[in-house]
């Protein structure tokens, strides 16, 4: 046999640039996607060459960049012969005009024919104003494009290129890069069953007053996402949050650490791996009042009680499920944290600093196991999660 085999793990991207200002990501994309060992084809719109050229990409990829559907070498049928060899059909930027061309089946260019005619998944990251986002008939083409089995990789919110602050910016390129690499192997976690904890607790001292913490749930979740999109059974035991909980989980909702308490031990043993993300309560009041307290000019004292350590108690079950816990330290994180994997005799244990992690989009975990430390590079939470989840999928073989 001759050439060079082509090894059966390598995956086949096509890389689709539609017009948008975020198309410079997609050359730092088609880097990152080269290096987990993919090859890329990257196929641009005529808008897109607008933003980035051609020959940038055609230099990043190694392969000569595809723009017109009237391209003699390819006998008209670069649509068809593309979409047969690829394992995955990436759009990155997706503007509201190509989403509105996928969800009505155009295929008026070479990008939106090869999307109609191809023969493996398809995946999307929007890239757009936030109005353009939020506007009813782009909504309506995504859930058209979700209905018909389109992977639909964020959009992200923040600072846009117009000035505004909203929804619709594109994800990072390190975000899309995981997130394309989870879709292509979606079974990961078939058949397997998590139950995890997220977001703060709520510890009353009366009617109307507590003690929480400014955990805003969001790193939870982003594990609960990603374990669900490699295809694991999710129960998400969550404190008070302002988030929408990810679909096809079963959301148990509490308020106290004593209710996730309750929650977790009436599931635990029918689970095959315990995640505990949530920034659980240590103390709670010992006498809460049902009643709202009168301020009488005087000083006060609560009296504090421990909470039960819910990590602890699962760890140190007679069969425990594959235990994850997080540590949230505001010094000495590498110490703590690693006393801490130990003393709850976990397998793995996820470390981050407080004040760069509570409340914030993106995070940089530090994880540690029996092997060591392995610090993960910062990150939206997404792909921290992903990357959390690749790493236990690992340790448990
Ligand atoms: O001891 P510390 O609170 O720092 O440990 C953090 C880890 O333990 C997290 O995974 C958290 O979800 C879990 N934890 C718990 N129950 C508690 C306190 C912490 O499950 N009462």
């Amino acid at each position: 046999m001759t050439g060079i085999m082509k090894q059966t793990d390598t995956k086949s991207i096509v890389l689709g640039i539609t017009g948008g200002i975020a198309a410079y990501k997609a050359a730092e994309l088609v880097r990152l996607l080269i290096k987990q060992g993919m090859e890329v084809q990257v196929a641009m719109t005529e808008a897109a060459c607008h933003f980035i050229s051609a020959t940038t990409m055609q230099a990043l990829s190694g392969k000569p960049v595809l723009t017109s559907q009237w391209d003699e070498n390819e006998n008209g049928m670069a649509h068809i012969n593309l979409s047969r060899q690829a394992d995955a059909i990436v759009i990155a930027p997706a503007t509201a005009d190509f989403i509105a061309k996928l969800a009505h089946g155009m295929a008026d260019d070479l990008l939106s024919a090869m999307c109609l005619a191809r023969d493996c998944p398809l995946l999307v990251a929007p890239a757009m104003n936030r109005q353009m986002w939020e506007r009813a008939a782009t909504q309506r083409n995504i859930s058209l494009l979700k209905a018909d089995g389109v992977g639909i990789l964020g959009p992200d919110s923040g600072l846009q290129a117009c000035g505004e602050e909203g929804m619709g910016r594109m994800l990072e390129a390190a975000e899309l890069a995981l997130g394309i690499a989870s879709c292509l192997h979606p079974k990961q976690m078939q058949g397997v069953k998590v139950l995890m904890t997220a977001g703060p607790t709520y510890e009353p001292i009366d009617a109307v007053r507590g003690i929480t913490n400014r955990s805003s749930g969001k790193m939870g979740y982003a594990v609960a996402q990603a374990a669900l999109n490699l295809g694991a059974e999710v129960t998400l035991v969550s404190g008070p949050v302002a988030l929408q909980p990810p679909a096809g989980a079963t959301v148990v909702r509490i308020e106290t650490a004593q209710q996730m308490f309750d929650a977790v031990q009436a599931r635990a043993s029918d689970c095959d791996i315990f995640i505990g993300v949530a920034a659980v309560a240590d103390y709670r009041v010992a006498h809460a009042s049902a009643q709202k307290i009168k301020k009488d000019g005087q000083g006060m004292t609560l009296e504090l009680v421990p909470n039960p350590d819910i990590l602890a108690y699962v760890a140190s079950l007679p069969k425990p499920p594959f235990c994850v816990g997080f540590a949230a330290e505001s010094e000495n994180l590498r110490d703590y944290a690693e006393r801490k994997r130990r003393a709850k005799k976990l397998p793995l244990l996820a470390a981050n600093l407080a004040q760069e992690a509570i409340g914030s989009e993106h995070n940089q975990l530090i994880l540690f196991d029996e092997a060591g430390e392995h610090p993960l590079p910062r990150s939206g939470k997404q792909q921290q999660a992903q990357a959390l989840l690749q790493h236990i999928i690992k340790l448990r073989g």
